[in-house]
């Protein structure tokens, strides 16, 4: 059976992947639907030549040694390269993290300097700090929605790569991603994008002339909160050097995992619209409270970036955030605590819903943050929406209690 390309995006979610190590028994027809588990370690060679033979050829998804993969990992990275129009080819990790950091390795190199988006994932910019900066590579922060002054930076050396993520996962402020990939084309600089919220399939980013792509697969492609994974996805420029320095710093992940990611996959396209309505319901009925001053959600109006948005995304997800009118750290723990239906712990993506107190100000170093006023972020799982709009009514009245007495 072959499959035609013009495939629609949740049409490729249920079938992309498929390897002919899928098909069934020599000589019996049939193939089967989801891969088995391929666990390995050691691979057997017929004989002396034939072992010299597989080390001196290519041994990209090709069985050579365990820690290069099986057909079931391989058949991740594959779908994962299938969601992306205009990618070559995607390397796995074992965490989002290991993916950024090894991305970030195959482009930069001793006295590059590297645009870093000011409102990273805290992680990232660590990396960059204790990892980068003892190498000699600098790192300059940069204002997420203002393209324009990024010429400036031109001013004091070339750039070799500039790192965006959009929406900023503890502000949300949306990148002019379009914009900021032809900039950087026009100057010759390699572009990173941190593509965890939105995934491939609320945004492209190849298509968007992002040159790699990175995911915490941790999130919403496994989405059951049961495996760490990262992925990056490149380029035909860019895709041999990644792929060279995932080997080199010995980047795998389990076939269990890997089995479990692309089970995840399959659903991605339901439990992501999911996911949205709830959020963006959720998100409307806290604007209308008096307790809140601000939400910071790509799909309202006052969220920064939000036409550009509307423009490049065709979705949004179930993480934002929310400001709160007054009130300390005291009060915004009495909200948090004594949710029923939230739990309190860091990432998100899962299918349960979570909440976090945020202090986004810490993590900046080129634009400033409102330190004052109390955030909260929430990752809105597939729970019915009204349970949780009651969790978070009684949380604003356990908030309101302890801030008026104050
Ligand atoms: C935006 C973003 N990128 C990357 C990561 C890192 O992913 P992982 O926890 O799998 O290392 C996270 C984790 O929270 C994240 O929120």
């Amino acid at each position: 059976m072959s499959i035609p390309n013009d495939r629609k995006p949740l049409t490729k979610l249920a079938q992309a992947g498929r390897r002919p190590e899928w098909t069934g028994m020599p000589g019996q027809p049939g193939a089967i639907v989801s891969p088995p588990v391929w666990r390995a370690s050691t691979i057997l060679y017929d004989d002396v030549a034939h072992l010299r033979k597989a080390a001196g050829s290519s041994t990209h998804e090709r069985l050579f040694y365990g820690r290069k993969g099986t057909p079931t990992a391989w058949s991740l990275a594959d779908a994962l390269t299938e969601m992306e129009p205009g990618a070559e080819g995607t390397m796995l990790y074992p965490s989002g993290v290991a993916a950024i950091a090894c991305a970030l390795m195959a482009v930069l190199k001793p006295g590059d300097r590297l645009l870093m988006v000011d409102s990273a994932y805290d992680p990232t910019r660590n990396f960059c700090e204790q990892m980068l900066r003892p190498q000699g590579i600098e790192t300059i922060y940069y204002d997420p929605t203002d393209v324009v002054a990024l010429d400036a930076h031109l001013a004091s050396g070339p750039i070799r790569a500039i790192f965006l993520e959009s929406p900023g996962s503890l502000t949300f402020e949306v990148q002019d991603i379009p914009a900021i990939t032809r900039w950087a084309k026009a100057n010759g600089i390699v572009t990173l994008l941190d593509n965890t919220w939105a995934t491939p399939l609320y945004f492209p980013a190849m298509a968007h002339g992002v040159d790699i792509s990175l995911l915490a697969c941790t999130k919403y492609i496994v989405g059951h909160s049961d495996v760490m994974m990262g992925s990056a996805t490149a380029n035909a420029e860019w895709f041999g050097k990644l792929r060279q320095t995932a080997y080199l710093f010995g980047q795998m992940v389990s076939p269990d995992d890997a089995w479990l990611a692309a089970r995840g996959l399959r659903t991605l396209g339901v439990r992501l619209k999911q996911h949205q309505d709830s959020a963006v319901a959720i998100a409307h009925w806290l604007k209308a409270q008096p307790d809140v001053a601000r939400v910071l959600h790509p799909a309202l109006p006052d969220c920064p970036g939000h036409a550009l948005w509307q423009r490049d995304f065709s979705g949004s997800t179930g993480l934002f955030s929310f400001i709160l009118k007054g009130g300390d750290e005291k009060a915004r723990a009495a909200l948090i605590d004594g949710l029923a239906h939230f739990g309190i712990g860091y990432s998100w993506g899962g299918f349960e819903s979570l909440a976090l107190p945020v202090d986004p100000a810490r993590y900046r170093s080129a634009t400033s943050w409102a330190a004052e006023r109390p955030a909260v972020r929430l990752h809105i799982g597939l729970e019915d929406p009204a349970d949780l709009i009651a969790d978070l009514d009684a949380g604003l009245a356990r908030f309101r209690a302890i801030r008026d007495a104050g």
